[in-house]
C-alpha cells in the first residue's frame, strides 16, 4: 500500500485516530494536510511527521464551517497541486443525556460537527475530486451509529447519518472515479477516552470481547486501506474495525 507523492487531507489530524491515520499517510509517502481545531495539537503532529522523514502542514479548520473545509482543500491543492485522498476524522462526543432531557445546544453543537461538519467536508472535496477526475474518502463513523447507544443519542442519530451519507456519496459519484467508504470504531484509547476515570475506563475495556480497547493506529489501518488503491472495488461500505465488539448482545 503506497501513498507515494500523492495528496491527503485529514480532519481531527491533531489527536487520537486523526493523528495515527495522518501519520501513517505520512509514512507511506503522502503529502498530509491536517485539518482541526487544536493549533498546539496539529504543530505537534506535523513536527512529528516531519522528524520522521514525512511531509505535513497543519491548517486550522473548523468543521462546522463550510468555509474551512473549502480553505482545507484549497490549501492542500495550492501547496502540493492536487488532492487524492480524504480521510474525514474529527468528532465529538456528547454530554451524556437521553432523548428526552437531551438540550438543544447539545443536539446542535453535536450535528454541526458529527454530521454537517462531515457533509462540509465532503462537499469540499468532491468538487475537487469531479474537477480533477476522482478520488477517495473515507469517512469515520461509529458502532454507536449502528445500534442504540445508553446516553449518546445526538452523538448516534448523527453518526447513523454519517454512515447514510457515506453510501449516498458512494452511489452518487460512482461514476465520477470517486469511492466513498465509512469506517465504524468499537471503543479505541484515544485521549478522548483516556479523559474518562479510570474504573469507567476499565468497565469499558472488559466489556469488549477481547479485554481491551482498540489502537488509533488499527483504525488509521483500515482508513488507509480503504482510501489505498488496494480497496478499488470497495465503496458504500461501512467497514466495522472494532474487535468483534457489534456482534455481542448489548449487554
Ligand atoms: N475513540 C473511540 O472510542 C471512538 C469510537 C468510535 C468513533 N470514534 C470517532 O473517531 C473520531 C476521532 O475520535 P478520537 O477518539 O480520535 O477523538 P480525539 O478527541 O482524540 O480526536 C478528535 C479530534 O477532532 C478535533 N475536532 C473536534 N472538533 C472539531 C472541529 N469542529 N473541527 C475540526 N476538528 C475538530 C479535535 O480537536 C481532535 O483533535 C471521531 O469522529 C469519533 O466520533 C471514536
Amino acid at each position: 500500500m503506497s501513498f507515494e507523492g500523492k495528496v491527503a487531507v485529514v480532519t481531527g489530524g491533531a489527536s487520537g485516530i486523526g493523528e495515527a491515520t495522518a501519520k501513517l499517510l505520512a509514512k507511506k509517502g503522502a503529502h498530509v494536510l491536517i485539518g482541526d481545531v487544536t493549533d498546539d495539537g496539529g504543530a505537534r503532529v506535523v513536527s512529528e511527521i516531519e522528524a520522521a522523514g514525512g511531509s505535513a502542514r497543519f491548517l486550522h479548520v473548523d468543521v462546522a464551517k463550510a468555509s474551512d473545509s473549502k480553505a482545507m482543500v484549497a490549501e492542500a491543492v495550492s501547496t502540493w497541486g492536487g488532492l487524492h485522498f480524504a480521510a474525514n476524522v474529527a468528532g465529538i462526543g456528547q454530554v451524556p443525556s437521553r432523548l428526552h432531557d437531551l438540550d438543544e445546544k447539545t443536539w446542535d453543537l453535536t450535528m454541526n460537527i458529527d454530521l454537517k461538519g462531515m457533509w462540509f467536508c465532503m462537499v469540499a472535496e468532491l468538487n475537487h475530486f469531479l474537477a480533477s477526475g476522482g478520488g477517495s474518502i473515507v469517512n469515520v463513523a461509529s458502532g454507536a451509529g449502528m445500534r442504540a447507544t445508553v446516553g449518546q443519542p445526538a452523538y448516534a442519530i448523527a453518526k447513523a447519518g454519517v454512515i447514510q451519507m457515506t453510501r449516498q456519496g458512494a452511489l452518487e459519484y460512482a461514476k465520477d472515479n470517486v469511492r466513498v467508504n465509512s469506517v465504524s470504531p468499537g471503543l479505541i484509547d484515544t485521549p478522548a477516552v483516556q479523559a474518562l476515570p479510570d474504573d469507567v475506563r476499565a468497565m469499558y475495556a472488559a466489556g469488549q470481547p477481547n479485554g481491551r480497547m482498540g489502537r488509533p493506529e488499527e483504525i488509521a489501518n483500515t482508513i488507509a486501506w480503504l482510501l489505498s488503491d488496494e480497496a478499488s472495488f470497495v465503496s458504500g461500505l461501512n467497514h466495522v474495525t472494532d474487535g468483534g465488539w457489534f456482534q455481542m448482545s448489548p449487554k
